[in-house]
């Protein structure tokens, strides 16, 4: 299993070029902080630019398409984002799953259209507020899991993001994730084996910060954190990497 933390900021559709300065001075204290492996997936217009100007960092798209070419007018496949500059690429987000109907297939085809192109892939999945209040949050987010997996585990990690924990500020009992990292390892020991299903990391998203991350990265099984709002700026970033270090 690997020992280092795994963090990532997702943008989402936040970011002109003037944040290109943030990402510069993330990478910078990202530098100081090798035991941490820190990456960022920014809007697609700024993936080439942070390519270029980063140096510790990683940096990732934020979706693909799953066909590697054609009519899919605005879509971008793997193999183009690999190019432009992306090495891995984040599927499955909950908000993508909303607002673009996409289905457990369609996200296990995207992640293995960006495995076939060698890039990581960063495969989420979490409840719904009511999903949670229904008592079978687990049972119900290792469905979503084991039906989104792509058939291997190369470059692979999951996250799991409680859908009423996204930009809330809210966030789970370290017992419940506890409780739901659990569950997630054992779909991924069944599907891949224990040696690659124990190596997949699993990160938690949902209102991470500074201030709550050392906590819930010591939750048995968070393998790091998915950050949304937080990653937006070095001054609220680099606190969670500091937490990981
Ligand atoms: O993908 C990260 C995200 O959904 C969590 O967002 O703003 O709650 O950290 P946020």
């Amino acid at each position: 299993m690997s020992q280092r933390y795994y963090i990532v900021g997702n943008w989402k559709m936040n970011g002109m070029r003037a944040a290109l300065s943030e990402a510069r001075a993330i990478d910078r204290a990202a530098q100081r902080l090798p035991k941490v492996e820190v990456a960022l997936a920014p809007p697609v217009t700024l993936i080439a630019a942070m390519r270029e100007s980063l140096n510790g960092i990683g940096v990732g798209a934020q979706n693909c398409h799953h066909a590697e070419k054609g009519a899919h007018t605005g879509d971008l496949a793997a193999s183009m984002l690999r190019e432009g500059g992306a090495d891995f690429v984040i599927v499955g987000h909950s908000e993508r799953r909303a607002d673009h109907n996409e289905t457990n297939e369609m996200v296990k085809a995207k992640a293995e259209a960006a495995q076939g192109v060698d890039m990581g892939v960063i495969l989420c999945v979490g409840e719904s507020e009511a999903e949670r209040d229904s008592g079978e949050a687990e049972e119900i987010v290792a469905r979503q899991l084991a039906a989104s997996l792509p058939d291997n585990a190369q470059r692979l990690s999951v996250a799991y993001e409680p859908i009423w924990a996204i930009g809330t500020g809210r966030v789970p009992q370290t017992g419940d994730v506890a409780k739901m990292h659990r569950r997630l390892r054992e779909v991924l020991v069944e599907k891949y084996g224990d040696e690659e299903g124990a190596e997949v990391r699993i990160l938690y998203g949902g209102s991470v910060k500074g201030e709550n991350a050392a906590e819930l990265l010591a939750v048995p099984e968070v393998g790091g954190a998915l950050v949304g709002g937080a990653s937006l700026t070095a001054d609220g970033f680099v606190p969670i990497v500091v937490a990981a270090s």
